[in-house]
């Protein structure tokens, strides 16, 4: 018997209080019972994005919101910057050009991050763009972008737009939509949420409305101005997935009770352990600039990864993801979103070594885990 557990940068575990209240039966969307608690979620969302915004609910995965943020802010042939420094930079692009935008594609070496002042200087040689998008956590390499920083500079261009992902790191790590200036906001439900994949989230600043009153790009499904429509009652244009918003509000109330602060804490301590016993172990990290989302850990050459997985979940039951792209193979990756603790990463980094042992690559296990248990357990 093995007892399931899963360590991959979304889906993620579901506490058993939010799958009790997706299990209850369902109910119409339209009615009165269901609208009180899509206020009382509506309401939860603007403390996790920390803004006074509205924050919209798309029934998609993360990369409809994506969609959404590109199709209702730009115009026809409109030039946007999209950081790119891995699969989901890569994503911004994509969405760009099949809208035929006019995307600058900064490439950003897998692991790296890039600076602010690095930024300014692109705006700088790029004057006629209308938007910046990045990702707060970069999944595919674990590497944490300094939004904080970019907000600093992009808002003191009024004609550019700051479009942040942060569908694997909203409410794991800091992120303040509204502090840091940041014009649209977006996240899914299927990491930090501790949630199901369903759904996405989407908020815009008043500067980023602006934009969407002149946007000409076609949409329908992602017309953020209908979802704002319903919104004022509390509802949603389309059917949503009754059961997700149910299991949302629990969710919610869960991290509101816990509080961001302390969440954000834990996850740092998590990933900060992480780090370290890997590193104890005699092992390196992907990342220069590592997200507190996702550890990205490289393996040792002539170590097939993907095969290196199979094998720790078949026969531990555990789970963690591989490389995406060129780093398919090379690398592991260990979440330590949402619903986890201090004995999950003694867990989940004791699996990448032990089953590094069983594929004949010798390591320092011991010392990996009383390092993670130094930090873990400090006090
Ligand atoms: C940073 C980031 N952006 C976009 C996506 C795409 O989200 P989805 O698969 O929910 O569409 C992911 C998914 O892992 C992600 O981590």
């Amino acid at each position: 018997m093995k007892k399931h557990k899963l360590f991959t940068p979304g889906p993620t575990s579901i506490p058993e209080e939010v799958l009790l209240e997706m299990a209850k039966p369902i109910m119409h969307h339209r009615t009165e019972e269901f609208l009180k608690i899509a206020k009382e979620v509506f309401e939860g969302l603007k403390y996790l994005f920390q803004t006074k915004n509205d924050v919209f609910i798309l029934a998609s995965s993360g990369t409809g919101a994506m969609e959404s943020s590109i199709v209702n802010l730009f115009s026809k042939s409109e030039k946007i910057i999209v950081i790119n420094g891995g699969k989901f930079g890569e994503r911004f692009v994509e969405i760009g050009k099949a809208y035929e935008l006019n995307v600058v594609d900064i490439k950003v070496e897998w692991g790296k991050s890039l600076s602010k002042e690095e930024l300014e200087k692109i705006i700088e040689e790029n004057r006629d763009a209308k938007g910046v998008c990045v990702n707060l956590c970069e999944t595919s390499t674990a590497t944490h972008f300094d939004v904080k920083g970019y907000g600093e500079i992009i808002s003191k261009y009024p004609d550019i737009v700051f479009i942040v992902d942060a569908i694997s790191s909203l409410g794991a790590i800091p992120c303040y939509m509204d502090e840091w200036k940041i014009d649209c906001l977006l996240t899914g439900s299927q990491k930090a949420f501790m949630l199901p994949p369903g759904l996405s989230f989407i908020s815009l600043s008043e500067k980023a409305w602006e934009r969407v009153e002149k946007s000409n790009l076609p949409k329908y499904y992602f017309d953020l101005k209908k979802y704002k429509k319903s919104l004022e009652k509390f509802d949603f244009p389309f059917t949503i997935p009754v059961s997700l918003i149910v299991g949302l509000r629990k969710s919610i109330q869960i991290i509101k009770e816990y509080t961001l602060e302390k969440i954000w804490e834990e996850h740092k301590k998590r990933a900060t352990a992480t780090r370290e016993g890997i590193l104890a172990m005699g092992l390196s990290l992907l990342s220069s600039c590592p997200s507190d989302a996702v550890t990205g850990v490289i393996l040792p050459e002539g170590i097939n990864g993907d095969e290196l997985i199979k094998f720790i979940r078949k026969t531990y039951g555990i789970s963690i993801a591989g490389g995406q792209d060129k780093l398919k193979g090379k690398i592991v990756r260990i979440s330590h979103l949402g619903w986890q603790d201090e004995f999950d990463v003694l867990t989940a980094i004791t699996a990448v070594g032990v089953g590094l042992e069983k594929f004949g690559y010798k390591l320092n296990i011991e010392k990996g885990i009383e390092k993670a248990k130094e930090i873990l357990f400090s006090h």
